[in-house]
Order: structure tokens, then sequence, then C-alpha cells
């Protein structure tokens, strides 16, 4: 069977090239027990609008993948039920094909290691919408109030942002708004009046360093709520490496590039900034 048998499905996912070949390949025989297990797990969440993306030590990347496209036309059904465009679902599952793609810039070969982030996409509450993803959650624990049952924890749209060229202020201010009501309209009975994002591009250290930069506009939307360590996320979204060996061979021709790397050779950890806004 070949990709074009999929041609369908590959779309929605956005799945190009010799990617679309490997998953065609995955897909032409039936899928086995764990593929199964897998997408049981998915079904159990579609609609159930959890904040953690599955994990598990010992899946097989492959496995998932499977899984994953199998389970797509499940959560676009899903997002038609509820009234939700052809078009804002098919955009928000793409980001399937964009993860592939950037699988093979990190490992150079086939593969998905971010399977995991996709399984948020697969629940059904995580949109992309403009420039910005969005994912619908219920506030974090510390944020509710003592004795608050779960189910009257505040909503939140956590913030995530896909590699897909600049971060202007115009398209970050279109996409909030288109957020807004979007949420209000699909989902009233969830009202979500806080953004969240928790991301390396809110180090304050960029800010200061970079402040003329989209990076630093769009962190200066945010309240800085904490900072905790992470060393290598920086590394990972401007270069695509996973991991801290090997820096002297890496580009320093971007602004970002020589900053993330000067604060490494000068001893500094970078950080994830957990921030909030008001919608
Ligand atoms: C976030 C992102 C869209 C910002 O792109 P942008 O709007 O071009 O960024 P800025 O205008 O603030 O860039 C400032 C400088 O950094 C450079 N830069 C930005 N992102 C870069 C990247 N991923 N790799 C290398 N250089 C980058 C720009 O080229 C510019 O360099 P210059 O001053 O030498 O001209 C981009 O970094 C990206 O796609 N990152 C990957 C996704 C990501 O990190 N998501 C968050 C996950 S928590």
């Amino acid at each position: 069977m070949s990709a074009n048998t999929h041609s369908e499905l590959f779309g929605l996912l956005d799945i190009t090239g010799a990617d679309a070949d490997e998953c065609a390949r995955l897909l032409a025989t039936p899928p086995d027990e764990s593929v199964l297990r897998s997408m049981a797990a998915l079904q159990q969440r579609l609609g159930t609008f959890p904040l953690e993306s599955i994990r598990e030590d010992n899946a097989s990347e492959t496995v998932w993948i499977e899984a994953l496209l199998r389970f797509a036309p499940a959560v676009y059904s899903h997002h038609l039920e509820r009234g939700i465009s052809p078009e804002v679902s098919a955009a928000s599952l793409a980001d399937m094909g964009l993860q592939l793609r950037i699988n093979r810039r990190v490992h150079g070969r086939f593969g998905l290691d971010t399977w995991g982030w996709l399984t948020l996409h697969m629940a059904g509450n995580l949109f992309r919408l403009g420039r910005l993803q969005f994912h619908l959650v219920r506030g974090p624990e510390e944020t509710a109030q003592a004795g608050t049952p779960a189910e009257d924890q505040r909503w939140v749209l956590g913030v995530h942002i896909p590699e897909d060229g600049g971060l202007s202020p115009a398209l970050v201010d279109a996409s909030l708004a288109e957020a807004r009501l979007f949420f209000a309209r699909y989902f009233p009975d969830k009202p979500a009046a806080v953004a969240t994002c928790d991301s390396w591009m809110l180090d304050p250290y960029l800010a200061d360093r970079l402040p003329d930069s989209n990076i630093a506009s769009f962190a200066r939307r945010f309240t800085l709520d904490r900072c905790t360590d992470a060393p290598t996320d920086a590394v990972y979204f401007t270069f695509r490496q996973r991991g801290l060996q090997d820096l002297d061979r890496l580009p320093r021709d971007t602004s970002l590039q020589r900053v993330v790397l000067e604060r490494i050779d000068d001893g500094g950890t970078w950080q994830l900034g957990h921030g909030h806004l008001a919608l």
C-alpha cells in the first residue's frame, strides 16, 4: 500500500514525503496488540480534558506513531461533532506532520520522539488557532482555593508556540483574539479567563539580552510566576539538538544562537519561565 492510499489521512495530519511512505508502511498490516492497547488509552482520554500527556517509559515510538495515525480520524470526528470546523481540526492535527519533520532534523531518521506531546492533541482539547496552539485544561491545583472540588477548578488555556516562521506581535494578537472567540463559542461551560505558558521563551534572561526581539515581546505579555531549571530546552528549540554535547560545533549565525550558547559558555543554566496573562 502506498502513501496515496492514505492521502486523506496524511493530508489531515500534514504528513509529507518520506514520512508519508514510512507511515503507509505502518498502516499496511493490521494493528497488533500493543497498537490496540495504545489506541484504547487514547480513546479513554478523548473528551476528558487531560492536562498531562501519556508517559510510558518502555513504549515503542513506532507503536505510538501507528496508534496516533489510526486514532486521528476519531479526533477529527469528535471535533466536527462539537461543530468545530474541519479547517481548525486539520490545523490542530497537522502538528503530527510537523513533529515528524522535526524528528528527521533532530535524529536524521523517521521517528517521533515527541509522541507523548501528540497524545495531548488526540484528547481533543488542543487547538491551533492562527499562530499559536491552545490547550483547554483545568488550572493547576495550586491556583485553586483549598477544598475546591476538582470539577469546580478554574479553566485555563495553556499556550504553545509551534515552529512556523516568525512570531510577530500582530500574529500573536490575532491568535489570542481568535482563541477568546473560539473557546467561548465551543466550550461555553468551561470559561477560561487566564492563559498560561511554560517555556524557555519566558526565561527573563532572553528578554534582557534580546529586548527588541519577537520572543521578548511575546514573553512580556505574561506575568512571570516562577522559573525552573531546564538546561536543555533552549538548545533543543534553537538548534533541534537533544542534550548539551558538542556545543562548539553549533552555528552562531543568529543573535539567539549566540545568546543561547554564550550563557552556557559562561556557566549559566537556561530556565523554563512559568507565566500567565489575563485573556
Ligand atoms: C519562537 C520562534 C517562532 C521565534 O521566531 P522569531 O519571531 O523569528 O524570533 P525573533 O524575531 O524573536 O528572533 C530574534 C533573533 O533570533 C533568531 N531566531 C529566532 N528563532 C530562532 C531559532 N529557532 N533558531 C535560530 N535562530 C532563531 C532570529 O533569526 C533573530 O536573529 P537576528 O537577531 O540575528 O536576526 C522561533 O524561535 C521558533 O520557531 N522556535 C521553535 C518553537 C519553540 O521554541 N516553541 C516554544 C516551545 S516551549
